[in-house]
């Protein structure tokens, strides 16, 4: 089958590999209809490079249809029309029982004192063949496939595997009190969705990122907007938006990769031209992300507010301004989005024909897996519009 791979740091190829088999009894096997290019994937593509074996097959965000099942797939056919989530869990352990499913007792990846194995994400990560592919094994079959109707779009439901649940659990671990103010830092799939879900539940939004179709769409839908690009002290701004106390709640929807901290952008620099064993290494003890949005997130919340951080950071000695945290009384909370804790109150609003959250328009680009290494650099560089990539293998 063909399948996007992970040559290098920012060299993907799309390249023949062996068809997937049934290995467990508890397997399946998906023909991949569609597949998500997401923001996770960049990290893959630029920091965490380290941790990635060449040939390694991408992606954590497909959907298709059931083509095999193994003997314990529970009541998976042949046939149905299926998301899958980006980690993998089995349903059945203490943390799957208490809706952790990024914490599975059964697929955590302990060697590296990870939690749950995900999809094309790393040896961090188990190093699973990932879904922007023609086919997919999906182990734990009996429990993590999500069926969806035949009908509607691939777009309508594939955001099920990731961008839609994150989204929502980045709103729920914010928790803003009603009728409260939520900033939202990076308006990528994530920062958009969770401004879509936000404004549903009726609070007041507001969204920062630099990238000017970012903004707008984000707008359009209802939010009020800050440009990076014009605004140098972004909690400022938030406290004269509101009352002098800054928001409720921010969620961090940027990550590790945040622009805007040139010293941090030089050391990172410098790593990335370390051999690759040294540089793993050190990636996993010491901290080399760029912080700018989380010290953002700090500054521009409320006294007594929480912060909701979804954007995925990877160090270890990342200096906290612990002062600042205890004196203003700041709520952490973060973490993977254990997708099946969410996907039932999520359904719903999928199945309503008015499309509320504008699944089906939420895709900016449709491409073929054959156009991955350009999908991906234009992703990047955010160019030609791009903000959501599907992949139709
Ligand atoms: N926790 C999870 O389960 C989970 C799941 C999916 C994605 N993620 C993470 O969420 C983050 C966002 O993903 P995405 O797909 O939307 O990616 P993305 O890269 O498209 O979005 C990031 C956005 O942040 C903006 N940005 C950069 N620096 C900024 C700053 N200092 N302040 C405000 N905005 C800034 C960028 O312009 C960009 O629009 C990534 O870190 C991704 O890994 C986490
Ligand atoms: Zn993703
Ligand atoms: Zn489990």
């Amino acid at each position: 089958m063909k399948a996007v791979t992970w040559q290098g740091k920012r060299d993907v190829r799309v390249e023949e590999v062996p068809d997937p088999r049934i290995e467990q009894p508890t397997d399946a096997i998906i023909r991949v209809t569609s597949s998500g290019l997401c923001g996770s994937d960049l990290h893959l593509y630029e920091t965490l490079g380290p941790f990635m074996g060449q040939g390694d097959v991408l992606g954590h965000e497909p959907m298709g249809i059931v083509e095999e099942v193994g003997p314990e797939a529970g009541d998976l056919a042949v046939g149905d029309r299926v998301v899958i989530p980006f980690q993998i869990s089995c349903g059945r352990c203490w943390m799957c029982e208490r809706g952790l499913f990024t914490q599975c007792e059964v697929t955590q990846v302990r060697d590296q004192g990870m939690g749950a194995a995900l999809f094309g994400f790393s040896k961090l990560y188990g190093e699973v063949p990932g879904g922007q592919a023609e086919l997919l094994r999906v182990p734990q079959a009996q429990f993590m496939p999500i069926k969806v109707p035949h009908g509607p779009a691939d777009e309508r439901f594939l955001f099920l595997s990731d961008v839609l649940p994150t989204a929502w659990q980045s709103v729920e671990y914010a928790d803003t009190p009603e009728g409260g103010t939520l900033l939202v830092l990076g308006l990528g799939p994530i920062g958009d969705m969770a401004c879509r879900i936000a404004l549903r539940r009726g609070l007041r939004v507001i969204g920062v990122d630099r990238v000017s179709e970012r903004l707008e769409r984000v707008g359009a839908r209802g939010a009020e907007v800050i440009d990076l690009r014009e605004v140098d002290d972004i909690g400022e701004e938030v406290r004269s938006r509101t009352a002098g106390r800054g928001a409720d709640a921010v969620i961090d929807a940027v990550g590790m990769e945040a622009h805007g901290s040139p010293v941090a952008e030089m050391g990172q620099k410098l790593f990335n031209a370390l051999p690759k064993k040294l540089s793993a290494g050190i990636m996993s003890k010491a901290g080399l992300d760029r912080m700018t949005a989380i010290y953002t997130a700090i500054d521009a919340v409320r006294r007594g507010g929480t912060i909701s951080l979804i954007g995925v950071y990877g160090g270890q000695t990342d200096p906290m301004p612990m002062l600042t945290l205890f004196d203003k009384q700041i709520q952490l909370r973060m973490g993977q989005a254990n997708v099946r804790r969410w996907s039932d109150d999520i359904m719903p609003l999928l199945l309503d024909d008015a499309d509320p959250l504008g699944t089906e328009q939420f895709a900016t680009h449709q491409v073929p897996l054959a156009d991955a290494p350009g999908a991906y650099e234009r992703f990047q560089k955010k160019q030609d519009g791009t903000i959501k990539v599907v992949f139709k293998p």
